[in-house]
């Protein structure tokens, strides 16, 4: 039995390079010795995403992709499909929780400072992919096609209409209808399972791949590559399997308990998660009163809302996030982690987390001519701590950086 198993696996490994890239990647892989709370989040974004694709899978199984049915065929699912309910809750759950990691994720990159040189690339790949999963999500909560899908839907492609010269074609072409209509149903329900899926999983392994060329920063901002044994080992390195592995894991059970306690007991966040003008059937006659978008995406909507252009607002929305493609450049700072940073970016950086939550709050409010003032407050903000970034960066006064990663 032995021998027949040794023979197999040696067949395998001679026509498939499994072990090898098992050690490579993991065994033979040396992560920095001490990583902490914020680096959970990368593997937990993995594991959200697969959380989706399986639940998604599941979900399309019974969803019907054309306007006279899509409302009712969710409803079909939540009622009638033996644990439809829990599925489709784990799925529309799982997107709100999809952007918590993600924005923990990112804000970590900031604290230590991870888009820096050599990781330059991992970030562009890193912010390629909240793009995509910004569209992802956009085109499947079109899906139920409930009052807040359609209106939420027509707002955001309307505002393609307000580019000059091209925007009515265009957002004409990205509905394939004069509204948002069946036409504009079918096209999206195909980029949300298949196209943006694929996109975002090349992009994962990209984003790995990058990883895995220049390493995991730290919590202190330090290489751990400049200093190696003889055997050319890292000296502040461990293999990543067992150690990350195991500790991952830890994070993936916290993780899912949180999670299974919001998809069983809280599943629609008091509206946050699923707003309640979604479980109304689309009406292209009535208007909802307020039209907003779910909370991942107001921080952005407050901005496009700050301005009282169209155009010009939909471009500094865009801006907003074409700006993070730069943060490598804009960051002239010594040292890469908080730590040993001066206090004018510990400040910048507390003062922007305020602005980009308060920016998000006003987002989900009518837009009052008090809220209008403050998310142009907050805009102002929001682009200050980016462009005057090589500014302030430089100014700071860094502490020495220690010699060896510590705790
Ligand atoms: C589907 C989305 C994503 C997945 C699955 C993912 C996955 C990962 C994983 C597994 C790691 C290594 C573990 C860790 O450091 O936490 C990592 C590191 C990193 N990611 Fe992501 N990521 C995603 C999105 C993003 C985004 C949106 C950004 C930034 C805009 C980003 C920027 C980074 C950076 C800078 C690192 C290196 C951090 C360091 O070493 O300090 N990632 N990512």
């Amino acid at each position: 039995m032995r021998e027949w198993f040794y023979l197999g696996k040696e067949w395998i490994e001679s026509r498939f390079p499994a072990r090898e890239f098992w050690e490579d990647h993991l065994v033979k892989y040396y992560a920095p010795k001490y990583l902490n709370f914020w680096y959970f989040f990368g593997s937990l974004a993995m594991l959200v995403f697969a959380i989706q694709v399986i639940t998604g899978i599941f979900l399309t199984m019974n969803y019907k992709p054309t306007a006279g049915t899509a409302f009712a065929s969710v409803e079909y699912i939540m009622r009638d499909v033996n644990w439809g309910w829990l599925i489709r809750y784990m799925h529309s759950t799982g997107a709100s929780f999809f952007f918590i990691v993600i924005y923990l994720h990112m804000f970590r990159a900031f604290l230590y400072g991870s888009y820096q040189k050599p990781r330059e690339l991992l970030w562009l790949f890193g912010v390629l992919l909240f793009v995509l999963l910004m569209a992802e999500a956009f085109m499947g909560y079109l899906l139920p096609w409930g009052q807040m899908s359609f209106w939420g839907a027509q707002v955001i492609i309307s505002l393609f209409g307000a580019i000059p010269v091209i925007g009515s074609d265009l957002a004409l072409w990205i509905r394939g209808d004069y509204v948002v209509a069946d036409a504009t149903l079918n096209r999206f329900f195909a980029f949300h399972v298949i196209a943006f899926p694929l996109l975002l999983i090349g992009l994962v392994v990209f984003h790995l791949i990058a990883l895995h060329r220049v390493g995991s920063n730290n919590p202190d901002g330090i290489e751990i590559k400049e200093k190696k044994n003889e055997q050319g080992i890292p000296l502040d390195g461990i293999p990543f399997h067992p150690y990350f592995t195991l500790k991952d894991m830890l994070g993936a059970i916290v993780f899912l308990m949180i999670f299974s306690a919001v998809v069983f007991y809280y599943p629609e966040m008091g509206g946050w998660f699923l707003e309640k003008d979604n479980f109304i059937p689309a009406d292209p006659l009535k208007t909802p009163e307020h039209i907003t978008p779910l909370w991942y995406f107001t921080p952005f909507y407050a901005i496009l809302r700050a301005v009282p252009d169209k155009f010009l607002g939909v471009m500094l929305m865009g801006a907003a996030i074409a700006v993070l493609f730069v943060v490598p450049w804009l960051d002239r700072s010594p040292v890469r982690s908080i730590r040993y940073r001066g206090p004018i970016y510990k400040i910048a950086l507390a003062v922007f987390v305020i602005c980009f939550v308060g920016l998000g709050y006003l987002g989900t409010v009518a837009a009052t001519p008090a809220a209008t003032i403050f998310s142009r407050i907050g805009t102002f903000i929001y682009f200050a701590f980016f462009l005057l970034m090589p500014i302030y960066t430089r100014l700071d006064k860094s502490k020495p950086l220690p010699d060896r990663v510590t705790k």
